[in-house]
């Protein structure tokens, strides 16, 4: 049996922390392994937007939000801190990788190639092994330092895809309108999904 393709996520301390946990629950449905990292900004949002609370299990707290894991698919976490695992390395083959929403700070770091962190780090394997890099970064309005670095990264071979949902699949619920988003998100890492219907011609 073929391995299924790993996709590595990472949640940053940035607003919409929501589209995060849809794209990892969208890829273990799909089914895909996910690497699964949570800056400490990250875990603060988790908390202020989504109910997160320190000491909670994060596989746990993945399941109360809807994750449900194929049996073919696994999610591993790791810390920020942890430097030594497998996406730090270069050698360490997967699909891509998703930073979900990425905070101005993190997508500053990923600009000036500073890997201060697992999350950097591995955005910057991602750019020399030029290996997909999605970047989700939330801020508004953007000023002309987080511009010039949502190019730096761009021309580095990131792909920059802020979390604008669109409005022309006539979404009814928040959870269909940030699927317009996690659906882009998917088409760039190439895994296939039904999550909103494609335009076809501007028909209803
Ligand atoms: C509730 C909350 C929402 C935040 N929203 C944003 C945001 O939308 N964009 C941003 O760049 N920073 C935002 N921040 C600030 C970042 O979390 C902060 O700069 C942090 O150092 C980012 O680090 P990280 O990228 O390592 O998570 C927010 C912080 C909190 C507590």
């Amino acid at each position: 049996m073929k391995t299924k393709p790993t996709y590595v996520v990472a949640i940053c301390g940035a607003s919409g922390v929501v589209y995060g946990i849809r794209l990892v629950k969208a890829l273990v449905a799909s089914p895909c392994r996910v690497i699964l990292m949570v800056s400490e900004g990250g875990f603060r949002v988790l908390d202020h937007e989504a109910g997160f609370k320190p000491g909670d299990n994060l596989e746990t707290f993945l399941a109360a939000q809807g994750v449900v894991c194929h049996p073919e698919s696994t999610i591993k976490v790791f810390e920020q801190t942890d430097y030594a695992a497998s996406p730090a390395s270069g050698s360490f083959v997967h699909s891509g990788m998703a930073v979900v929403p990425c905070s101005m700070k993190s997508l500053a770091n990923i600009a000036a190639g500073f890997a201060d962190n697992l999350i950097t780090r591995s955005a910057d394997v991602c750019l020399k092994e030029r290996r997909p890099l999605i970047l989700v970064p939330r801020e508004t309005p953007f000023s002309l330092i987080h511009l010039e670095n949502m190019t730096r990264a761009c021309r580095a071979g990131a792909t920059i895809l802020p979390p604008s949902p669109s409005f022309y699949t006539f979404a009814s619920t928040l959870e269909a309108l940030v699927d317009t988003v996690v659906a882009r998100i998917l088409d760039h890492l190439n895994v296939d999904h039904d999550l909103v219907p494609r335009w076809s011609n501007g028909t209803r």
